[in-house]
């Protein structure tokens, strides 16, 4: 099939190389002449797993193409995605205009049918006003249909997300762009599921903000443990097992980040408010994920005693493990709330290094965990990589002026960390 993905953003670009990989032609768009330059070098801007390779086979076969060229490339697809971002406005909202500004492009330029599918996440009723602002400026009067196919990719799992979902989510008010988008997913050979727009609309916010409660309520849990000195981790174990429940997402720790959960719960905050509906739940989801950041640092706070002058190493700067992606992560809060009070930051984190340099200018870059240990009055986990799980601690031990650890992913031990002579602090867990 031949299809056009506008925008080569993290979802764009996932999207328009999965495609390819599954035999289509395709056909990426981005105005930024810059990032398609790259593309068409062969650099991919962004870290993720097994996507540089089906980048470079697909565009080598001739199956995916880059172009800033938006007009020539709906011209010449049957399918047409829209990719683009839908950054927060200052009041939370959802800025549509890139979405809205690709509708219009579509509508000017299409002469044949075209299936429009809305893969950005974007508040319920988008779908309806696509489709207004098409039909408004449908220069050829040609047919359309307006579609909405959210995504469910999580950054550092993406492609594989991408060709093994759970499930497909398809809203579709007609025959025709139903039997066209069975066609398109049917090679995943994953369940289908096809709703009215606006449900599916609803189901990627929902789905988001579900799943950020989750870790929300994990967390107020850990508080509770703490409070009463039970442990969190055989809490979250036993309500897991329960199938309804479930394991997955019920990792406490300094909260949740990144460009998905905080900025999909304030959308349908807001999005909820707009239609008259005071979305209290998600709003306390919000006030615990902001809360576990600010415990963490009062946690560190009071074993310092005082933080002023005091050398802190940083693990982990990403807002999760596999990814370079610092928006939004947990250790922007943390490391500006250290920084307030006085505390000299060095910091290590295996892919996000280059991007917070340029956020944060003022700390220490260390070339391995152990530098970022070295002389550290206290070394503290943000996000839990792999490499740091498997750290020689005797080592750290002996290059560190304090030996305490702040664990905010509770990677190690309790009872091991203190084996080796260290003082140590976790989430939601007797402390040893
Ligand atoms: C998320 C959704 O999972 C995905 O379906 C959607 O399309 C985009 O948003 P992503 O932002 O890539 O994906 O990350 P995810 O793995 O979901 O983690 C989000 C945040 O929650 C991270 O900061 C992570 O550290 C935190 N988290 C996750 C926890 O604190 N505890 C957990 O148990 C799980």
């Amino acid at each position: 099939m031949k299809i056009a993905v506008a925008g080569a953003g993290y979802v764009g670009l996932v999207t328009a190389a999965c495609f390819a990989e599954l035999g289509n032609d395709v056909i990426c768009i981005d105005i930024d002449e810059e990032k398609i330059k790259k593309l068409n070098n062969n650099q991919i801007p962004i870290y993720e797993p097994g996507l540089e390779e089906i980048v470079i086979r697909n565009k080598k076969e001739d199956r995916l193409k880059f172009t800033t060229d938006l007009k020539s490339a709906i011209k010449n697809s049957e399918i047409i995605f829209i990719c683009v971002g839908t950054p927060p406005k200052e009041s939370g909202e959802a800025d549509l205009s890139y979405v809205e500004n690709v509708a219009r492009t579509i509508a000017e330029v299409m002469d044949s049918y075209k299936v429009i599918v809305e893969k950005s996440t974007v508040p319920v009723h988008t779908g309806d006003k696509v489709a207004k602002s098409i039909k408004a400026y449908n220069k050829h009067k040609v047919d359309f249909d307006v579609v909405s196919n959210p995504e469910f990719l999580r950054e550092g799992s993406a492609v594989t997300d991408f060709m093994q979902p759970d499930r497909v989510v398809i809203g579709c008010e007609s025959e025709k762009a139903e039997q066209i988008m069975k066609k398109l997913y049917e090679p995943l050979k994953k369940p289908i599921l096809f709703t009215d727009i606006k449900s599916a609309e609803i189901i990627k916010h929902a789905s988001n903000s579900f799943l950020a409660t989750k870790i929300s309520f994990i967390n107020a849990i850990a508080n509770i443990c703490e409070i009463t000195g039970a442990d969190v981790e055989k809490v979250a174990e036993g309500m897991g097992l329960d199938k309804r429940i479930g394991k997955q997402f019920l990792n406490a720790g300094i909260g949740y980040g990144g460009f998905c959960f905080p900025k999909d719960a304030e959308a349908f905050i807001r999005i909820a408010e707009k239609i008259g509906y005071d979305f209290k739940l998600l709003k306390a989801t919000q006030e615990i994920n902001t809360n576990q950041k600010a415990d963490f640092v009062k946690k560190i706070e009071k074993a310092l005693w005082v933080v002023k002058g005091k050398a802190i190493g940083v693990l982990g700067l990403a807002f999760k493990p596999n990814t370079d992606d610092m928006r939004f992560a947990p250790s922007i809060d943390i490391i500006k709330a250290l920084q307030k009070e006085g505390a000299k930051l060095k910091a290590y984190d295996p892919e996000a290094m280059e991007r917070s340099k340029a956020i944060f200018k003022d700390i220490e870059y260390c070339s391995n965990p152990y530098d970022a240990a070295k002389d550290a009055d206290a070394l503290i986990i943000l996000t839990e990589w792999n490499e740091f799980k498997e750290l020689d601690l005797n080592r750290i031990k002996s290059l560190m002026k304090h030996n305490l650890i702040v664990d905010g992913r509770n990677i190690y031990n309790p009872e091991d960390v203190k084996k080796s002579g260290f003082s140590y602090i976790s989430i939601g867990r007797r402390d040893a």
